[in-house]
Order: structure tokens, then sequence, then C-alpha cells
């Protein structure tokens, strides 16, 4: 009689990734190692570049492999979206997914980004959004990714406005559910808000949205959803003007740390993990 246990099964490291083009860059990784070790999870987490027109077998070769979970990462965020086979209300409403889970037959969508902004603002720098007036910035996937979420909160008004208007229009179609969600043309903004959200690919280019400085009060959280060594042209404008700016890192953060709940069932602490990247930007 043989008594041959195997204990292989509960030992095997689970494989996950930021998958992108180009993804040479991406923080994900030593975010996930830094989360795994915390929570003491059995977890590897690589980057898996694609080409830019191989996403679809790029991620069923990662899934053949046995791997568990990706995030999706810029340009492929509308392609996984398509690619789910069930979504969460978040991902519906973003029209994109940044989370994958792999179950069985499974592909779970997700999109963690607004509620990493969410989390950023409210309890990382402590601003209620609640009540508040909000003004969001661009009218990409960066900018619908947010808006659930950001409604979610409650705000007094959300008001989207984009350099190209009609594209701000098109956006808010897609929510017109939402009597606080407002469009406005950038050139007539001229409310001070207490939250301005920059979603705008502006900063990639060292440029600001033309927009009115009187938009910032001496209490308004200007948040630039990019984030750098160094302040942003949009987080430099707002502070000139007196507002309080705070960059994107924090969000990025967040939003990795839903991805690692969706996975995983355990939400990992973000502060340490915050301050040590900050110190390594
Ligand atoms: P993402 O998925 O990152 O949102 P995107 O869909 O290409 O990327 O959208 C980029 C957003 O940044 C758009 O809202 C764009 O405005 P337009 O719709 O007018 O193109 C905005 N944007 C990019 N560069 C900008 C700049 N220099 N000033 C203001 N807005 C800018």
């Amino acid at each position: 009689m043989s008594a041959i246990s195997t204990t292989a099964a509960k030992t095997e490291t689970d494989q996950y990734a930021v998958i992108g083009n180009p993804i040479e860059h991406s923080k994900s990784p030593e975010i996930h190692a830094r989360f795994a070790a915390q929570t003491q999870q059995n977890l590897q987490y690589d980057r898996l570049p694609a080409p830019l027109d191989g996403f679809l077998a790029t991620v069923q070769g990662f899934v053949r492999s046995g791997g568990k979970g990706l995030n999706v990462t810029v340009p492929f965020k509308l392609e996984a979206y398509a690619l789910a086979t069930t979504l969460t209300e978040r991902a519906r409403a973003a029209g994109a997914v940044n989370t994958l889970k792999f179950d069985g037959g499974n592909m779970l969508g997700d999109n963690t980004d607004g509620v990493g902004l969410v989390t950023d603002i409210v309890r990382n720098a402590g601003i209620a959004i609640a009540n508040k007036s909000v003004l969001l910035l661009g009218a990409g996937g960066a900018a619908r990714g947010v808006i659930l979420p950001l409604l979610g909160e409650q705000p007094a008004r959300l008001v989207v406005a984009n350099r190209t208007h009609a594209k701000a229009l098109d956006l808010a179609r897609r929510f017109s559910a939402q009597p606080r969600l407002k469009v406005c043309e950038l050139a007539e903004l001229e409310d001070t808000f207490d939250i301005v959200i920059n979603a705008t690919a502006a900063s990639l280019a060292s440029e600001v949205p033309p927009i009115s400085p009187r938009v910032f009060g001496a209490q308004t959280l200007a948040y630039d959803m990019m984030y750098g060594k160094e302040p942003t042209a949009f987080m430099r404008f707002a502070k000139q003007h007196g507002a309080i700016a705070r960059d994107g890192l924090g969000m990025l953060v967040e939003q990795a740390a839903e991805s690692f709940y969706l996975w995983r069932g355990v939400r990992p602490e973000t502060a340490a993990v915050f301050a040590e990247l900050r110190e390594r930007l």
C-alpha cells in the first residue's frame, strides 16, 4: 500500500503580469511584489510585453501557461474590455478594463482606476468629495474610467470639460441618467472648484490644458492623474494660483491594491509602498 500525498498544487506560485506596449517602465511589478511579501501571498508578477497587433494571442498564451490574472495598460484597455466574458459594473461604465481575472474558462474584466483615484483623494489626501464641486478635465479613456466612482461619492456636481468639446458631450451622453454630471466648454469655465482633476494627456507633453486660473481657489485640490519625479506643468500652474497640488502616484498604488484584492481576496496596506515608490522615482 502506498500513501503518497502531494502538496504541489498548494505550493504552486500563481502567475500574474501587467500587459502593455511599451511596458518596460511599468511600476506594477514592484508594487505587487511588495503587496505579495506583505500579505504572504505566493505569487509572481511580471511584465508581459505584447505586440500592438498581438494582444489576444499574448493573453491566450498567458492563460494557457496557467496565468491567473493581468493588469492591462496602454494601449490595450479597450481590447481587454472586448475580450472579457464577464464585466463588473464599473468596467462597463468605464468602457475599458485594466484588470482581468482568469477562472476556468471565465475572464472577469474589472476597472480599478476610478476607485484608485477616489481612495487616494478621500483616504490618503483626506479630502471628501461628497457635496463638493468637482471639475474633470479630459474626455478620453482616463476621464471615462473615473466618472462613475467619482459620482458614487455624491459630489454636489461633476463638470466635464475637454479641449474638443464634442468629445465631452459624447462622454456625458453615456452617463445621461446622472443629473449631477454637467459639461462645460474649457474656455467658459469661470467658477472656482473644490477639486480639479486633470485626466488629459497634456502633462505628457509638459503642457497645461487651456483653463482659466479662476478654477483654482486657496482650498482647491488640483489632482493630476499623471506623476513623475517633478511636479507636472498642471500642478505647477495650479500651485502658482493658490491650489494644493497632488500627482497620480497614489492613484497608481491604490488601483493596484484594488486589483490585488480582486485576485487574492486580501487587501494590502498601501502607505509604506507609496512612500517607497515616491523615494525611488
Ligand atoms: P487617455 O486614454 O489617456 O484618456 P486619450 O483617449 O487619447 O487618452 O485622451 C487624451 C485626452 O487628453 C483627451 O481628452 C485630449 O483632448 P482632445 O479630446 O481635445 O484630444 C486631452 N489632451 C491631450 N493633450 C492635451 C493638451 N495639450 N491640452 C488639453 N487637452 C489635451
